[in-house]
């Protein structure tokens, strides 16, 4: 198919790393740092399986795959779904630094790499709750 072709898609990130094993995968890299991180794992509770699953399945809903998340959880609300937890400059730091190390050795594409980042940045940000 070429791209003059009027019904070509554009691939959504979902696609270009392959679908949702990824997502689980880098979820799991990801979550093996916060469960060493001491300024993190507190917020969590003991067994992290249900926040392994959710966050897997929000990404893959949020970067263009199946919204299996929404089916179980509703609209992602994350701001509020986060209130509960304190989240300053530290806990965000903390929290983006794993993530943009699992990304960057996730074997994703260069141009989802570069979404991916930029999306846990900006989003993160978005989670801070405290001014400390
Ligand atoms: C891009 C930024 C973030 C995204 C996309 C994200 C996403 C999520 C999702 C989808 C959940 C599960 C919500 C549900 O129950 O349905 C969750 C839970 C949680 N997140 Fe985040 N989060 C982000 C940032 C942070 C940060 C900066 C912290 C810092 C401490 C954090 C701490 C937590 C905690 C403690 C839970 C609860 C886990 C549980 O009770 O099982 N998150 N997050």
């Amino acid at each position: 198919m070429s791209e003059q072709d009027s019904d070509a898609q554009p691939v959504t990130v979902y696609e270009a790393v392959g679908g949702a094993d990824f997502f689980v995968a880098l979820v799991e890299d990801f979550y093996s740092a916060v469960a060493e991180d001491p300024a993190l794992r507190p917020s969590y509770p003991d067994d992290l399986s249900d926040a392994k699953r959710w966050l897997a399945l929000f990404l893959i809903q949020y970067w263009g795959g199946p919204m299996t998340y929404s089916e179980h959880r509703g609209h992602p609300r994350l701001r509020m779904r986060h209130a509960p937890f304190v989240i300053g400059m530290v806990e965000r730091n903390a929290w983006l630094g794993h993530m943009t190390t699992a990304v960057g050795r996730s074997g994703a594409p260069i141009e989802a790499r570069r979404l991916l980042d930029q999306y846990f940045e900006q989003a993160s940000l978005a989670m801070i709750n405290q001014r400390l």
